[in-house]
């Protein structure tokens, strides 16, 4: 069945969507994006997203096509043309078509896109069992906190995970847990809950910031610092958060069972909370 996508400003079948072959985006990465998830047809978090997209198009200078307003609208008629009641809302705004050249163009019109995807996010069977994670060094460039398209050494990533027959990778910086391909990482340890604080070197995730808030009002202990590979394997559990993949227990880093290797409860009860309030407050 094809899907109905948007491409700037036209709600069009996913194989008549078209953009230029000089778009910033395909030629220099030159874009940034946000994945929403949705759950009972609704949208998670759409207003963190939001504001996460207005500052990454900030910093590179990009300026934002489309109000809020406007934002939320394509998000809910693209997830009402196709039907979506799980799954996720991709959006990908590029500076747009313009002749080759480091500079930034003086004028070009951003490229807007967004298209949906069904997936099954509440009851997953990564939930279920926990996942497995290898280690890998950490050799993204150094503004991590934008969410841009540059996503081929997470995408390598995840490859040398396969190959290693894990799940995903963490990302090890200076001998500290940056983050995962596509996810925050976290872990537990005598009931307090250990997180990178927010800097340039990771992305400032949605769900972290709802997940710690949640934490935090449910009187759970949350410290905010870099932790070492080292701790994460001796920690009590670990835990990943995302839009795709909400709260999901880590049992394995590398050779190591975390805890019992065995999803454990701080985790497990942060995903039932996180579903629960985020379901309450979908729009
Ligand atoms: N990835 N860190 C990285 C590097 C990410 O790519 C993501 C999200 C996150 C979590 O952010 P959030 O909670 O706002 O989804 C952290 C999305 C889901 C993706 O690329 O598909």
């Amino acid at each position: 069945m094809s899907r109905t996508v948007y491409v700037n400003g036209a709600y069009v079948p996913e194989h008549e969507a078209k953009v230029s072959v000089f778009d910033r985006g395909f030629l220099m990465a030159d874009g940034v994006y946000e994945v929403t998830s949705v759950v009972d047809g609704k949208l998670i978090d759409f207003a963190g997203h939001a504001k996460r997209l207005a500052r990454s198009l900030g910093e590179l200078e990009m300026d934002n096509p489309l109000s809020e307003a406007e934002l939320l609208e394509i998000h809910r008629e693209l997830v009402t043309r196709n039907d979506v009641s799980e799954g996720l809302v991709y959006l990908q705004i590029t500076r747009g078509a313009a002749d080759r050249d480091f500079a930034y163009p003086e004028v070009a019109r951003p490229t807007v896109v967004l298209f949906t995807q069904h997936k099954t996010l509440v009851d997953t069977a990564a939930a279920e069992r926990g996942i497995s994670v290898i280690s890998i060094p950490d050799e993204r460039w150094g503004r991590r906190d934008i969410k841009t398209v540059q996503l081929l050494y997470p995408s390598m990533g995840k490859m040398m995970a396969k190959a290693a027959g894990a799940d995903d990778a963490w990302m090890i910086e200076d001998g500290l847990v940056t983050e995962g391909t596509s996810n925050n990482a976290h872990i537990v340890k005598d009931g307090r809950i250990v997180t990178r604080h927010l800097s340039n070197e990771i992305l400032h995730g949605i769900t972290r910031a709802a997940v710690l808030r949640f934490a935090r009002e449910a009187q759970m202990e949350v410290e905010e610092r870099a932790f070492t590979l080292d701790e994460a394997q001796a920690a009590d559990e670990a835990f990943v958060t995302s839009a795709s993949t909400f709260v999901t227990p880590v049992v394995r880093i590398d050779d190591a069972p975390v805890g019992a290797g065995t999803p454990g409860p701080v985790a497990r009860r942060l995903r039932e909370i996180y579903i629960e309030e985020m379901r309450r407050a979908a729009i």
